[in-house]
């Protein structure tokens, strides 16, 4: 049982909210839980915070509980809109110099995607957008080829919608798995990513409105990289010439994922089956960094 003194000053009450957790059995939690204390209340004392801001936060909370459920959720999405999600991201992932760097999942990824053949389209409805074909080789970082690696892919239309936003969609729309072959290429058709706004009819809308920021993302084709004796990769694919790549509203650009879709005609000898308009074409390698792959993507509720 922990005993303290009543205390009143602001530098008294923080120390006594952190040395009741002097004794908690977990060292790692007693140094997450003085620390959150001393951030919170020196976030708190910093900007001498009033009881009507500190009622708004807490309704705020509430309402970000309220929106959150199964499909939707909207902690993550403020954790992406405040950076904590790449930052997370950048302490994990120290990666060896020529690995493809990682970046964040979003809430649209769906377990479970067809397996696809090489260089299979994963367009599963007519007009969908500009026909894409992504080819490139999967490496490690010796530059050798990694067969059987696994691509997991899933991106937006040109109505700005990744399927599992729209309930009419065929399920498998716009998203695949696909294997690398012996020599580590891959190959599938999709379509050009355009830029979207996150969904923003909750509260991080709110704060994007009430702060001046737009909720949109660049461009982008979303991948997981698996293979057996290399550590799993989530990554995206940016169009570089796309609007707003220098201001992501969660903050995901990397320069070194930025790729250029090349236009090609529709007479092109290349042209991909089943595709009969112009066309565009974009070469993306992946290099791995050695390592255990870990395990599945364990991501409660994020389609929305
Ligand atoms: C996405 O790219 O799918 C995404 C990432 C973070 C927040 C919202 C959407
Ligand atoms: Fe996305």
């Amino acid at each position: 049982m922990h005993n303290h003194r009543p205390r009143s000053t602001a530098s008294d009450i923080t120390s006594a909210a952190s040395a009741s957790f002097e004794s908690c059995p977990d060292p790692r939690l007693r140094e997450l839980m003085q620390a959150l204390v001393h951030h919170l209340h020196q976030f708190a004392t910093d900007v001498s915070l009033t009881e009507q801001e500190w009622r708004s936060l807490i309704g705020v909370l509430t309402a970000t509980g309220h929106i959150t459920d199964d499909k939707r959720q909207e902690f993550i999405l403020w954790s992406d809109t405040l950076g904590l999600s790449m930052l997370v991201d950048a302490l994990a992932h120290e990666l060896p110099p020529g690995a493809t760097e990682s970046t964040v999942l979003g809430p649209f990824y769906v377990p479970g995607s067809p397996r696809r053949e090489y260089g299979e389209s994963m367009v599963a409805e007519p007009g969908a957008g500009a026909p894409a074909r992504i080819h490139g080789k999967v490496l490690d970082i010796n530059g050798s080829p990694i067969a059987n690696a696994e691509i997991d892919v899933w991106q937006n239309g040109a109505d700005m919608l990744y399927a599992v936003q729209r309930p009419e969609a065929p399920e498998d729309h716009l998203r695949g798995r696909y294997l690398t072959r012996g020599d580590g290429s891959y190959a599938f058709v999709a379509v050009r990513p355009v830029p979207y706004p996150i969904p923003d009819d909750g509260p991080v809308g709110q704060m994007l409105t009430a702060t001046g920021r737009h909720p949109w993302r660049p461009a982008h084709i979303h991948m997981i990289v698996r293979a057996e004796g290399f550590r799993t990769v989530t990554t995206h694919i940016f169009d570089a010439t796309s609007e707003y790549l220098l201001s992501d509203t969660v903050f995901a650009v990397k320069p070194s994922l930025l790729r250029t879709f090349v236009e090609r005609l529709a007479d092109d000898p290349q042209r991909p089956t089943g595709v009969e308009s112009d066309w565009v074409s974009l070469h993306n390698d992946i290099v791995l960094a050695p390592g255990p792959s870990g395990g599945e993507i364990d991501d409660p509720g994020r389609t929305a």
